[in-house]
């Protein structure tokens, strides 16, 4: 999420933010046109939506009515940090997306062994990618609820990430045998 808070010069309430979040436009205005993917159940969609509804409001309340940031905070070393990673994770989010979406041609629905990018060194490597970003909003943000976002982000992709790396060892007998499922050279 990018954030932009303006402060008076005496106090560090915010006087006029405005939020913006490439990672759910791009999910939704770009991949969801772009995936090969096979039909997804409408509960799924719907349990998603209110994920992101409800988790969308709490993050967008607290940051633009509850939290407060000194003026020191745009030129802090712990948002240069935080956007940083954000930026690194949401490439390795879409540079992944992307190469699973290359392994299949239109109509197809086959499963091949992905490659290249963060897929050499992990099997989950698009959801590796979704929870580094997520990370670096918490570091950016430096609060309960940017943390707690990021924590469930893992909490829920992550088990994703093991259970393809499971499948694709079960699949594919040539799988590459250092590849880990979710966290590089350690598990
Ligand atoms: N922030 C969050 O809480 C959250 C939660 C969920 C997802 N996401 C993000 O949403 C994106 C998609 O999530 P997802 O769970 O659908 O990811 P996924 O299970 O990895 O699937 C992504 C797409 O690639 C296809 N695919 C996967 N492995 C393949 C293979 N070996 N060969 C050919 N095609 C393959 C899938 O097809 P099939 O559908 O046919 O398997 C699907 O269309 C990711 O970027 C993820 O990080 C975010």
């Amino acid at each position: 999420m990018i954030m932009k808070q303006q402060t008076d010069e005496t106090s560090s309430v915010p006087t006029h933010p405005e939020t913006i979040s490439p990672c759910d436009l791009t999910m939704s205005f770009v991949y969801a046109f772009l995936t090969r993917g096979r039909p997804v159940p409408l509960t799924t969609i719907v349990y998603a939506a209110i994920f992101c509804s409800l988790n969308g409001f709490l993050q967008g309340h607290h940051l633009l009515h509850c939290a407060r940031f000194q003026d020191t905070w745009l030129t802090s070393a712990r948002l240069a940090a935080g956007f940083s990673l954000f930026v690194v994770g949401l490439s390795i989010n879409i540079h992944s997306d992307h190469i699973l979406r290359s392994l299949r041609r239109p109509g197809e629905v086959v499963y091949r062994i992905p490659h290249g990018g963060m897929f050499e060194f992990v099997s989950g490597a698009n959801f590796f990618g979704e929870i580094v970003e997520w990370c670096g909003y918490a570091v950016a943000g430096w609060s309960l609820p940017t943390f707690a976002f990021a924590f469930f982000t893992l909490c829920s992709i992550g088990p994703r990430a093991y259970h393809h790396h499971r499948d694709y060892q079960q699949r594919f007998e040539d799988y590459p045998r250092c590849r880990k499922a979710l966290i590089p050279f350690l598990l």
